[in-house]
């Protein structure tokens, strides 16, 4: 299951979720200098940044997508920070009444930011408070009830939304229509990911060669949580083998130990690949028919596990279905039937 996973992009329990949560606040860059690749989206919002800051305005409401793990909360954390804004942080699941919202809403200062974390999650009561809210800044509220019922509109300060998820496709229309600035991250490549976790090491304390952060780059599937996680994994390989440095052998050998092959698959993924290869003659299967066979949850699947495969080509997807491609057959050392 995904959360026994080392390579989960997710916070893991086994971590305790203190220390857990402390290393991601010490390692999570909080400056665009410290926030290492997605230079398109970088770039774009220094330029949004600088002039909202010119004209003394909020910035325009901004919605980040993209698999786990890649930086969005980061991202959101690095707007506020470049604006010079609080941020007040919250997720579609936590908002569960429409008065839920209002309370945040109605808390705001002037120029902050609220940063909702798994916006496609808001229910639809929720989300239509939010809509007048985005537009003009105002709270429509009803007060009483039948006849008498009175809806009487109040101003907001002017805030910015940043919303984030990892399912664009889920989000209602009028919602995302309400973002001025759309951005989808993508993953990381592996020497993006190397600078990452050279950078990590460093304020971790770990010395670490270069060749060594390249090899935890390439294995941790695009992903920057994953990479953090894979580092501090591996440091702990080098401490019981008394290595004060991480080098490529240490890094090699913590990682064949983690089952984490070089294209940073693991077990999970080598047994999704294996189901469509054995079980569907390579697909097309559908993704219900292929959660219920591997015992995963969809979202999991869809979020997680297939961004990954289908970036490096293992994974297609059809209207009809997951298929798995030569390259599949290939890594697992199968033979590809011709068609
Ligand atoms: N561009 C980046 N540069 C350096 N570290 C990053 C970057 N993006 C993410 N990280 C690291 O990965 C961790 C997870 O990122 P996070 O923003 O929580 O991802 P998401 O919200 O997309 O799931 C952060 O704590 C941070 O340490
Ligand atoms: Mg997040």
């Amino acid at each position: 299951m995904i959360e026994d996973r080392v390579i989960s992009p997710e916070y893991l329990d086994e971590d305790g979720e203190y220390t857990e949560k402390i290393d991601e606040i010490t390692l999570r860059p909080k400056v665009f200098a410290e926030y290492i690749g997605q230079d398109k989206v970088k770039e774009n919002l220094k330029v949004y940044i600088e002039a909202a800051k010119a004209r003394g305005e909020a910035l325009d409401h901004v919605l980040l997508y993209g698999p786990p793990g890649l930086g969005k909360t980061t991202l959101a954390t690095i707007i506020a920070n470049e604006m010079g804004s609080n941020i007040k942080i919250t997720s579609g699941p936590a908002i569960e009444k429409a008065g839920d919202l209002a309370a945040i809403l109605t808390n705001l200062q002037e120029d902050d930011i609220l940063f909702i974390d798994e916006i496609h999650r808001l229910n639809k009561a929720v989300e239509e408070i939010l809509y007048p809210a985005l537009e003009d800044f105002s709270l429509d509220i009803v007060i009483g009830k039948g006849p008498a019922a009175k809806s009487i509109r109040l101003d907001l300060p002017k805030f910015t939304l940043v919303g984030a998820t990892t399912k664009a496709g889920s989000l209602s229309s009028p919602l995302r229509d309400r973002f001025g600035i759309i951005h989808r991250l993508e993953l990381y490549t592996p020497e993006e990911l190397a600078d990452i976790i050279t950078r990590s090491a460093g304020i971790l304390n770990v010395s670490i060669d270069k060749e060594a952060a390249l090899e935890i780059g390439s294995r941790c599937r695009g992903t920057p949580r994953i990479a953090n996680r894979l580092l501090k994994r591996v440091r702990d390989f080098a401490q019981v083998e008394k290595k004060d440095k991480v080098d490529y052998e240490v890094a090699k050998k913590a990682l064949d130990r983690l089952e984490i092959d070089e294209l940073g698959l693991d077990n999970t993924d080598r047994e999704m690949l294996q189901t469509v290869i054995e079980k569907f003659n390579g697909g097309p299967v559908g993704l219900d028919t292929l959660a219920a066979c591997i015992g995963e949850d969809k979202d999991t699947i869809e979020d997680v596990y297939e961004p990954y495969l289908m970036q490096i080509g293992f994974l297609s997807r059809s209207p009809r279905g997951r298929m798995a491609t030569a390259l599949a057959y290939d890594h697992l050392g199968l033979e590809y039937p011709k068609k």
